[in-house]
């Protein structure tokens, strides 16, 4: 082994907020970028792509914020091969102590003939002067063939030459609609590794999307052929069926350690609660099933296993809840619970609060234990999830109660508090108490919102669980989702749909000022 492939350290590299935030509902305020950012510097990522600046002006100022806030990885931005996309990420990136310019082209036939029409030598000239400018700004350039594993092999690896040769410090490999499969993609980097000049003095990199559900098994292919850089996003959010999941793919190394020979830098004990963020945030729920963070990822139901594991966890467990951050306890919380308890288990649970954040997490707590009798961890976690999102507001909940009488339409009635602080109410009526309690949530806030699906699920057990809820709602053609939780279904639905009518007003604001005021008058 030679060069960077000596060093056994895979450098990890994040993109929820930039390829993360392309699914579809999965955008973010500039607020929510912050947040995760700040939570992916604390999980130790290497380096976080923090957008693609030329995109849209928002997506210009959240790369700038997060660069300028300097949480502690390299802040990167996204650019295509011109120099206006360049200038762009530089000015945005550049605050950061560590910054990187991240250029890309598509380089497969495909790509070439329909998307592009461009010659081979033309998309290599074009990626080797984006490259060259990119590194009159940085030393840490980034370049990426998109669609590289469609890409014919001898034509890959003359284009990675050549953008080694203009001055690329790193070269990714994406495969971008999630077609390779793992012994494919292993023999393509054995490839470049034999054939590509100076591959070596760089950082070989690799970018899966899980088309065929295989990024996670594709991305380990690559660094057993010698990537030492690889590009996930948490939960595995992407575009169509997403990216490499982070969690996965470094619990993968963890855990397999003995075979691969390889570590990351990642605090793995962040994983449970980064994951949990990324999911309020987007409102992109974690299924049950999910590998590493889903709920039953640790949770053993046939007799036969929860006898081995009472003998020996190792029997069924290979890997330690806690050591992901998983410390679920069978204690529960009730109304008698005291501040402190409450604020050891939120610790425990992995959730860093502030004095403010905690008192309005413990007094939801309060209330909700006047419902219900017993709080588990995942009430607990929905809570603070709900806290967050309602501190944020303009809008925030009072009250709500609903009519409903069969084969009449349901009536629902709204109370609603804005900035000023005082009290808004509006009645409509609907095909169901939903509809109904939407149709007055949208006359006080001025948002039109029309649901696509609702979906719950209970945070913990027992009767009195609290419903979760997530909605995809559609405003002006484009789809966003939204979260709630509350003992009462319809209550959660409204707190969900008013998530993302306030982040509509929020972004809003910041885009186009006063479009959708948040004073709007009762009607
Ligand atoms: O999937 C892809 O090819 C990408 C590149 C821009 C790296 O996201
Ligand atoms: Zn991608």
């Amino acid at each position: 082994m030679s060069g960077d492939t000596a060093n056994n350290r895979v450098r990890i590299f994040d993109t929820t907020l930039r390829d993360g935030e392309q699914a579809p509902g999965c955008s973010m305020t500039l607020r929510e970028k912050l947040r995760i950012a700040s939570a992916l510097a604390e999980l130790n990522v290497d380096i976080i792509e923090a957008g693609f600046p030329a995109a849209s002006p928002g997506d210009f100022e959240s790369v700038k914020a997060i660069a300028d806030a300097n949480f502690g990885p390299t802040i990167c931005g996204l650019a295509r091969c011109n120099p206006e996309d360049i200038e762009k990420v530089y000015a945005a990136v550049q605050g950061a102590e560590k910054h990187r310019i991240h250029v890309f082209v598509a380089t497969s036939a495909i790509h070439r003939e329909h998307k592009l029409r461009m010659a081979k030598e033309e998309i290599i000239r074009s990626a080797v002067g984006a490259i060259e400018m990119a590194r009159s700004f940085t030393d840490d350039v980034e370049f990426s063939p998109e669609d590289a594993s469609r890409t014919e092999l001898a034509y890959l690896a003359e284009v990675v030459s050549a953008a080694i040769e203009a001055g690329a410090t790193t070269v990714n490999i994406p495969d971008t609609v999630g077609y390779t499969v793992p012994g494919e993609f292993d023999e393509l980097f054995r490839y470049l590794k034999t054939h590509v000049k100076g591959i070596d003095d760089i950082t070989l990199s690799v970018h899966c999307h899980n088309d065929l559900g295989m990024a996670v098994a594709n991305s380990l292919a690559a660094v057993h052929a010698g990537a030492r850089q690889i590009e996930c996003t948490i939960n595995g959010i992407g575009e169509r069926a997403g990216n490499c999941s982070l969690e996965e793919v470094v619990m993968a190394l963890r855990t397999r350690e003995e075979y691969f020979q390889l570590e990351t830098g990642i605090e793995t004990t962040r994983l449970y609660p980064t994951s949990r963020l990324v999911s309020s945030i987007t409102g992109m729920h974690v299924p049950r099933n999910k590998a590493i963070v889903g709920e039953n990822a640790f949770a053993h139901e046939a007799g036969i296993h929860q006898h081995g594991m009472l003998q020996h966890a190792s029997t069924y467990e290979i890997m330690k809840p806690a050591d992901v951050g998983l410390s679920r306890s069978s204690l529960v919380l009730g109304k008698h619970s005291g501040r402190h308890a409450f604020r050891d288990r939120v610790q425990e649970l992995g959730f860093v609060l502030d004095e403010f954040e905690t008192n309005r997490a413990f007094n939801e707590f309060k209330k909700l234990a006047d419902k219900k009798k017993d709080i588990f961890d995942g009430d607990i976690e929905a809570i603070i999830m709900n806290v967050d999102s309602a501190t944020a507001g303009p809008w925030i909940l009072k009250s709500l109660s609903v009519k409903t009488l069969s084969e009449q339409p349901a009536e629902a009635n709204v109370v609603l508090i804005d900035e000023t602080g005082a009290e808004q109410s509006s009645t409509a009526s609907g095909d169901g108490p939903v509809a109904a309690a939407f149709g007055a949530m949208e006359k006080l806030t001025g948002v039109s919102l029309s649901l696509k699906n609702f979906e719950l699920h209970s945070t913990s057990t027992g009767e009195d669980a609290q419903g979760e809820v997530t909605v995809t709602v559609m405003h002006e053609g484009s789809s966003y989702r939204g979260r709630g939780a509350s003992v009462d279904i319809v209550e959660a639905g409204s707190k969900a749909c008013l998530e993302v009518m306030n982040r509509l007003i929020r972004r809003e604001r910041i885009d186009a000022p006063g479009r959708i005021p948040a004073d709007r008058a009762t009607v």
